[in-house]
This record gives structure tokens, sequence and C-alpha cells, in this order.
């Protein structure tokens, strides 16, 4: 068990902290060779630091994911260090809150980036090495994507972007003996440090949802790797990510429904 992993290489982005840091950790602790990745060199530093100290085997490559050539090097750099990449796991992700009327261009642009692109790039920069390796690509998404939900529109659309590029990319690469799988990760203990953008562009630090029951980031870092062990394409996790799914599915009206009903609350918690 403690060596399950040995030999293999894997990439997290957004790694310094949150579900990222613990899916690099479970991998890290099986025997992994793990990249880790994060924009604050600093903070990751601190990260990696954590990571020596356990005796893992692990190297921090700190730079953006929305940017193409940033991504070329962080895969040179695992394949220079480790030999070659098995899977690459696209969490990093930002989140922000606000309605549209309020919401500023810069940062639908910015979610789109980090969110979108920044989980093709990596995932599109580590394709040849994957092709040599039979590996796997984890796109992260959210249970926010079964549905736009108000104040949130942009997150939940650029989730359901990934979704798609999902569902083409596992049939693309399916050839290739690449597998292609997504998480759709549903509400999860947060980090107390955990920033989102305000509706101004602010960096605000996001206050703990005592409203909903959270998973475990734990757990939510054992299910996406078991996800991928298995090679199952789609996961939903949490009990009220699987009734969101049946229900956007077979009474769309009813959601709609339950967030007209709701609008004024979901508008004041986003504030
Ligand atoms: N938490 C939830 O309840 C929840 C629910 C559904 C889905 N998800 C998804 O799960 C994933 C992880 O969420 P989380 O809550 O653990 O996030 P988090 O605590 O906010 O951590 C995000 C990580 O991504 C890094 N990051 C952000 N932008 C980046 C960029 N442009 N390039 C490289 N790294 C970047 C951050 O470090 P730097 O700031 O230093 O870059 C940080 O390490 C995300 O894809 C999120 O959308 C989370």
């Amino acid at each position: 068990m403690q060596n399950k992993y040995k030999g293999k290489v894997v990439i997290v982005t957004g790694s310094r902290q949150g579900i990222g840091k613990s899916i690099a950790w479970l991998y890290a602790s099986q025997g992994a060779k793990v990249v880790l990745n994060a924009r604050n060199a600093e903070k990751l530093e601190h990260t990696k630091q954590e990571f020596d100290e356990a005796g893992f085997e692990v190297i921090a490559v700190a730079g953006d994911v929305s940017s193409w050539n940033f991504c070329v090097d962080l895969c040179q750099k695992a394949k220079e260090h480790f030999g070659g990449i098995d899977i690459v796991i696209t969490n990093a992700a930002i989140a922000t809150r606000g309605d549209m009327e309020n919401l500023s261009p810069e940062i639908y642009q910015k979610l789109i980036n980090v969110n979108i692109l920044g989980s093709v790039y990596p995932a599109k920069a580590a394709i040849p090495y994957l092709k040599q390796s039979k590996g796997s690509i984890q796109f992260i998404s959210s249970i926010a994507s079964y549905y736009g939900i108000p104040f949130n529109g942009i997150y939940c659309a650029t989730k359901n972007a990934i979704n798609s590029i999902a569902e083409a990319t596992h049939n693309e690469l399916k050839p290739h003996n690449i597998f292609v799988g997504v998480t759709y990760v549903g509400f999860t203990e947060n980090e107390d440090s955990k920033q989102i953008l305000d509706t101004d562009g602010k960096v605000i630090v996001l206050p703990q949802r005592n409203n909903v029951q959270k998973q475990n980031r734990n757990t939510v870092a054992q299910r996406i790797i078991a996800q991928i062990e298995q090679k199952k394409f789609k996961n939903t996790l949490t009990l009220s990510g699987k009734v969101l799914r049946v229900l956007t599915k077979f009474v769309p009206g009813l959601i709609r429904f339950i967030y007209k009903l709701n609008l004024k609350k979901i508008e004041l918690s986003s504030k």
C-alpha cells in the first residue's frame, strides 16, 4: 500500500493548499514522485518543506497555469527531474461571486483564463509524455457545473466548459492509451485561507460555509485518486451533488423554482 504508486510521476496543479495539496500528499505518501504547483512561490515552498520533512519525493514549480509557456516548462521540469509524466491533475482554479451587472469584465476574463485555459494548457502540454507512459489526465470540475447558480454564473460556466473538454479528450486520447476523467467535486471543507475574487476584483478570504454539509478534503482526494485508478470517466461527489445531477436532468424546472424562491438568501450569502 505504502508503495502503490512507486515510480509514478504526478503533476497536481494548484497544490500548495486545499484539495490539490491533499491529492499530492496522498500520492506522495504512496510512493509517487509529485510535482507541486501554485503561483505564490513563497507559500508553495512552505508546502514543499512539509512534504520534504515527511520524506516524500517532490519538486515545486511556481507559476501560473493560464500561461501556455509556463505549462510547457512545468512538464519539461517534471521530465528533467523525474524522467516522465504519468498523471496530470488540473486542480488549480479560482472562484468569485457577484451578479452579471456588477461583476467586472476583467473577472470574467480571469476566470476563463485560469479555470478553462489553466486546465487545458497543462493537460495539452503533458500529452507527448502521457503518450509514452500511457498515463492519465484528471480534470477537476464541480457540482456547480450542473446548473447556473445565481451570483455564481461564470464559475459554473467555466466548470461546465471543463466537462465538455473532458468528454471530447476522453475519446480523442483513448486510441493513444491516455485515460481522461473528470470529477464533479461537491461542497468541500475549505482551507481557512481560501481566497476568492470579490465582485470588484479584490481578493478576499472566503468565510467558511456553515449552511451546507461539506466533505473532508482527504476524502475528496481519495475519491479522485480511486477514480483515476479505476479509469472511471465521470464521478459526482457528495449526496447533494448526486441529487442535483438527477434533478437537473429530469426536473430542471424544479431547480429553477428553488433558486427563484431562495434568490434573496443566495444574494445575501454572496456578499
Ligand atoms: N472547495 C470546494 O468546495 C470545491 C467545490 C467544487 C469544486 N472545487 C474545485 O476543486 C479545486 C480545488 O479547490 P480548493 O477549494 O481546494 O481551492 P483553493 O483552496 O482555493 O486552492 C487553490 C489552489 O490553486 C492555486 N492556484 C490558483 N490559481 C492558480 C493559477 N492561475 N496557477 C497555478 N495555481 C493556481 C492556489 O495557489 P496560488 O494562489 O498560490 O496560485 C491554490 O494552491 C478547484 O478546481 C475548485 O474549483 C472546490
